[in-house]
């Protein structure tokens, strides 16, 4: 039976949050478990420098987002699980890919698009202020990490479809020109993956400042939860589940009965007090054991260096005689 390669990244610029893990890391999870799956997840360590320039930042974050997808039980034996740097490949072969990219699409990427937009609206008489060749290009090396594994399907999030189109766009014209080499990646979002909303009812994002780390300790985690916003309606008083971050929190953790239940809970008139301690009961349910296996993983760097290292290697397997052959398709290879 043909495989299909699943492939996503995480650009390792901060700590993973609960929006990372429902969004993206739990089903990517899941999907790792299907069979006729081939699974290549990987730390976006190269695109962390884009939006950061603190080392130690990137280094650390490495770390927590490994971590992460270990203490949640990725099985890496089935998943081929690397960082983006680990793969040199990936670098050589978004030289070739940038050299076959017309500026003209790199022009209309929404993320430089946005940042020439607010360079104009602040008056700047220079449009591309702030703007380095590494965000100007991102979409490139983002299809390097697809095309190097001839990727079928990429789940990611809404934001990220765009990237996949461009890296389709990149992949025929280097097909065009130099015989047919790469598969063209698909994006996948997931409707079911629910998009979590943060302490203050916006989208969890770090650049909001607003999230709940998936790791942090059973203490703050109740803190946090406790600090999530609500309307000001008193116990007894019956309550709408649309547009309560409360509820849609607790969606994302329960199964169809429970929620069923705190449906007419809130018809009822649960107090935001009892909801909190049932989303903190929930959550922490779930979270818990891996919280365990992160906090020994954390402290054991060897061991997650290890893993890195063996999924790498083979990584490497494929990537280095893919570049043979691609290097050999645009005339760089040896006299004989
Ligand atoms: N750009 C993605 C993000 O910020 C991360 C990423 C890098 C990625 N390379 C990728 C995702 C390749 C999917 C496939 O979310």
């Amino acid at each position: 039976m043909t495989q299909t390669t699943v492939l996503t990244g995480i650009t390792t610029t901060g700590t993973p949050h609960l929006g990372n893990y429902v969004g993206a890391i739990r089903p990517a999870i899941e999907a790792s478990k299907e069979t006729g799956v081939s699974p290549f997840y990987f730390l976006a360590d190269y695109h962390a420098l884009i939006k950061c320039n603190d080392p130690e930042k990137v280094h650390q974050s490495s770390l927590e987002i490994a971590a992460t997808w270990l203490a949640l039980g990725l099985d890496t034996d089935n998943a081929t699980f690397y960082r983006q740097s680990d793969v040199p490949e990936i670098m050589e072969l978004s030289w070739m890919l940038t050299c076959v990219t017309a500026k003209g699409l790199m022009n209309r990427s929404h993320a430089y698009k946005a940042m020439v937009a607010e360079n104009e609206a602040a008056a700047n008489n220079d449009a591309d202020k702030g703007i380095t060749m590494g965000l100007f290009s991102y979409p490139i090396l983002m299809a390097a990490d697809m095309l190097i594994f001839n990727a079928n399907k990429v789940p990611v999030g809404k934001d990220q479809i765009q990237h996949i189109e461009m890296a389709r766009d990149i992949a025929s014209r280097f097909n065009h020109i130099y015989g047919e080499h790469f598969t063209l990646p698909e994006a996948i979002i997931d409707d079911k993956a629910s998009i979590l909303s943060g302490l203050d009812g916006r989208k969890m994002s770090k650049s909001y400042n607003n999230t709940i780390p998936l790791f942090v300790p059973e203490k703050k985690l109740k803190k946090l939860i406790n600090k999530i916003k609500t309307n000001s309606l008193e116990p007894g008083e019956p309550k709408e589940t649309e547009g309560c971050t409360l509820f849609s929190t607790y969606q994302a953790f329960a199964n169809e009965e429970e929620v069923a239940e705190i449906r007419k809970q809130y018809a009822a008139g649960i107090a935001w007090g009892e909801m909190k301690k049932v989303l903190f009961e929930k959550v922490n349910a779930e979270i818990s054991p891996a919280r365990e296996r992160y906090d020994s993983l954390i402290n054991d760097p060897k061991f997650i260096e290890q893993k890195l290292q063996e999924g790498a290697v083979k990584a490497r397997t494929i990537t280095t005689p893919f570049l043979i052959e691609l290097r050999k398709a645009i005339g760089i290879h040896k006299f004989s």
